[in-house]
């Protein structure tokens, strides 16, 4: 008979523990550890099942290390491929992670249905006629994606090496469970044991395989962040439920840069990659509002134009509210600050609700100015031209602060027919000959002279 182990887990961060805790004492928090059954492993798993004589690997000299010209698989999206740093590694193992319903399912069934190579889609979370309604939906046929309703990985290994295909999507990490361990599918054991069985075939077939992960309410990947550790990219598909946008943006990625993201657009028939995003973020009628700038700001390497929308009333109640949506409140309090101490705005008398259009969230200081363009534009009802930009970050001083890769902004404005842009007098500009005016500006009151006189 085997003799029943157990320990216990941090359900958190994946601490083991002899014994039970009530504080995590690696990750701080409490109540979170919880007693897993654990059984010796007598065989690896994956192994056993593939016949395959495992190469004895030796040590070698990077030059002696042969990689006959880097392969990666096209994945039949732009976005997708320029988020991996072009295409899927073989052999590599990709986590996607993700709130609830944000889209993740869909991502993946579309990119397998479209791939011409023999992809096996494995879900643990729904039956196949659903992941049948759902193509139907996607109006994607996929002769080569075979859908598997298992959870169990055994006998998905058992599948695999019948069927052998050239790409495993695994939706969700957390559903699995290996006959290997006896604690619940989603428990930290299960999971780590699922991901590093996977990890081993992937390894060793040299087959991609891509897992989905749930998020927890904080944000992180479910299960421990050795998950995380264990995969070469891990993935994050974000964005707002109330909007059509998703972005995918690289957390990890062993194989490219981190900088990279993708954008998709939600629709009735699946995904859309969006392949000109300003385009789409900037309101498309005429007429000039008050209460609106467009700053021109990178999301990754890619230059985008969104538009921010700025109410500002008087305050009804003693204390004035200020809310924000896809920006930092404690920045915008900052900037309020700036307003009042250089142009004299009465930050103690308003309400102050900002707001950046799409459901994107952007974090890049470049934006401040037109933050408090669109402030100021509110405040005074005065519109600005529709024809400017502006890409700056804003001092504490009221000093106008230059930003990084001011060209490729530039650039981006004139493509979409902006006439002017407003940047830091002490950012230098590489590009010559452009046809957009660059208004330089060292202080905030320049800029409150040039607009609103
Ligand atoms: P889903 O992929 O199931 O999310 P996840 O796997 O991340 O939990 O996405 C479900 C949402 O996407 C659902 O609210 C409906 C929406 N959706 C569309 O708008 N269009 C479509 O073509 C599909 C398939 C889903
Ligand atoms: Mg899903």
């Amino acid at each position: 008979m085997v003799k029943v182990k157990s320990a216990f887990f941090c359900q958190n961060c994946g601490t083991q523990y002899a014994k039970w805790v009530g504080q995590c004492t690696a990750c701080k928090s409490w109540n979170t550890v919880v007693e897993e059954v654990i059984q010796k492993e007598e065989k690896v798993p994956w192994e056993s099942m593939a016949e395959s004589p495992r190469k004895r690997s030796a040590p070698m000299a990077v030059s002696d290390i042969q990689t006959d010209h880097e392969v990666r698989m096209d994945l039949y999206d732009a976005e997708f491929n320029r988020v991996l740093g072009g295409g899927l590694v073989p052999g590599s193992l990709v986590l996607i992670g993700g709130e609830p319903g944000i889209g993740k399912s869909t991502l993946l069934l579309q990119t397998a249905l479209k791939l011409p190579t023999k992809t096996l889609y494995v879900s643990g979370e729904e039956s196949q006629r659903q992941i049948k309604m759902r193509a139907q939906r996607l109006d994607l046929n996929g002769p080569h994606c075979l859908i598997l309703t298992e959870t169990n990985t055994q006998k998905i290994f058992k599948q695999i090496t019948s069927l052998e295909p050239e790409l495993l999507v695994i939706d969700s990490i957390q559903t699995l469970y290996s006959d290997y361990i006896d604690s619940p599918p989603g428990s930290i054991s299960q999971v780590r044991q699922c991901t590093s069985e996977l990890i081993k075939y992937a390894k060793e077939t040299n087959t991609p395989v891509i897992l989905i992960g749930h998020i927890t309410k904080d944000g992180n990947i479910a299960g421990p962040k050795i998950l995380e550790h264990m995969v070469d990219t891990v993935l994050q598909f974000e964005g707002d439920q109330n909007y059509v946008f998703r972005i995918l943006r690289a957390l990890k990625n062993r194989f490219g840069s981190t900088s990279e993201l993708g954008l998709y657009e939600m629709q009735g028939s699946g995904l859309r990659e969006v392949l000109n995003p300003s385009e789409i973020l900037i309101s498309q009628n005429g007429e000039s509002l008050s209460g609106t700038a467009i700053a021109s700001t990178l999301e990754g390497v890619r230059p985008l134009m969104i538009e921010i929308q700025a109410l500002v009333s008087s305050a009804v109640y003693g204390t004035p509210q200020r809310s924000a949506t896809g920006y930092n409140v404690k920045r915008l309090n900052m900037l309020l600050a700036v307003l009042e101490k250089r142009v004299g705005f009465r930050l103690g008398a308003k309400d102050v609700f900002l707001n950046i259009t799409g459901g994107i969230r952007v974090d890049d200081p470049a934006i401040d100015l037109a933050v408090v363009v669109a402030i100021l534009s509110s405040n005074t009802d005065i519109p600005v031209d529709k024809g400017i930009c502006f890409a700056a970050e804003i001092g504490l001083a009221g000093e106008i602060r230059a930003v990084q890769r001011v060209d490729q902004r530039i650039l981006e404005a004139e493509k979409l027919g902006f006439h002017t842009i407003f940047i830091a007098r002490s950012n230098q500009v590489a590009t010559k000959n452009t046809k957009i005016t660059i208004e330089k500006v060292s202080r905030l009151e320049d800029v409150v002279k040039a607009l609103f006189g």
